[in-house]
């Protein structure tokens, strides 16, 4: 029997952050070194020209992602590290499987509610394409299990769908991929409302931040102006959640007496755990050579998988 396999990405929008990593790149490592599995993790460059972009910086970004995870402690030696636009099959596939999908369906899903908002200038047949195409990277895989945070469980919800209407309806055998989830599948924004997120200023730490950078960003955390406040106190919930994530149980609320040295500890808790990563993230600057081997040799590896799912497809949808 094959190994169970397993597909993440992120998208190519910039230097990871702490969500990032709590939510899916923690989860990818933990599956990466089970030998239960084969690990795929991809950059999703394509996906990131769904929302407006600038060239440059997609560009730059889609290494800086590959470095990330090298950094995090993503093996090539374990895991097939790629990028998507290496692999042209998902786009192959996701055309494919967008004749089982109706529009109607993707208009319906928050996350591309939440885009259209933010930029009703391009509201783009990409942008509603969006969870195909992420249906097709995780099922060419035929991968069933799939690290990332909880908001990405609407999009799994459409792979799912999408696999079990081709199996129906063609006779193919994708799998029902699942979420594999983290104990930071949700981290809160610095700013108390919503998750932490790129494209909100002020709400994210990189991994490449300074102890001092984190301590300001954890000091911004806002608190109720009462020492002492309640345990169901709304406006302390953000800065619980941290010191949970990074102190394991930390105070209770009401015996809290000082928030700033509680906020120290956790600056400083994030920094412990970074700071391994951003040595190793110097080392790889070093040598861009290694990075590029990479890149190539993870696209070799994942298009013979993915060729080969979609000349099967093709085969029952009546194409070859
Ligand atoms: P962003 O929202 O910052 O643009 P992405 O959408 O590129 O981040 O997310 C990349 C991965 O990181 C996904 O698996 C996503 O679920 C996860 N992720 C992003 N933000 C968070 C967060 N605040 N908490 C947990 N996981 C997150
Ligand atoms: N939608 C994911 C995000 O915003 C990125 C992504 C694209 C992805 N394709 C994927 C994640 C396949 C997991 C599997 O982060």
């Amino acid at each position: 029997m094959r190994k169970k396999r397993v597909l993440s990405g992120i998208r190519a929008t910039g230097r990871l952050h702490l969500g990032n990593y709590l939510g899916a790149v923690k989860g990818m490592l933990e599956l990466q070194d089970n030998p239960e599995y084969e690990t795929l993790y991809m950059v999703a460059d394509v996906h990131t020209i769904t929302t407006p972009y600038d060239v440059a910086h997609l560009r730059q970004n889609r290494k800086e992602v590959i470095m990330d995870y090298l950094a995090a402690g993503l093996d090539p030696k374990k895991s097939t590290l790629f990028l998507q636009s290496d692999v042209a099959e998902h786009i192959e596939l996701a055309f494919y499987f967008s004749s089982v999908v109706t529009i109607g369906r993707m208009q319906y899903l928050p996350t591309y509610k939440e885009k259209v908002k933010q930029f009703p200038h391009d509201n783009t047949i990409a942008l509603l394409n969006y969870p195909v195409l992420m249906a097709s990277d995780i099922l060419i895989y035929k991968a069933g299990l799939v690290p990332v945070g909880i908001d990405q469980e609407p999009h799994l919800e459409v792979a799912r769908e999408i696999g079990r209407k081709m199996n129906e309806k063609y006779g193919t055998d994708f799998p029902e991929p699942q979420r594999f989830a983290t104990k930071g599948e949700y981290v809160p924004s610095l700013k108390g409302e919503g998750k932490m997120s790129k494209s909100v200023g002020g709400s994210f730490i990189l991994l490449t931040d300074s102890l001092d950078a984190i301590r300001k960003k954890v000091r911004s955390i806002p608190t109720s102006t009462e020492v002492g406040a309640k345990a169901d106190d709304k406006r302390l919930e953000t800065l619980f959640k941290y010191a949970e994530l990074f102190l394991g149980e930390g105070p209770k609320k009401e015996e809290l007496k000082e928030y700033a040295p509680l906020k120290d500890q956790i600056a400083e808790a994030i920094y412990k755990e970074l700071k391994p990563i951003q040595e190793r993230r110097k080392e790889i600057e070093q040598n861009p050579k290694y990075v590029d081997q990479i890149i190539t040799e993870g696209a070799e590896k994942a298009r013979q998988i993915a060729r080969q799912t979609v000349d099967e497809v093709k085969k029952k949808i009546g194409l070859a």
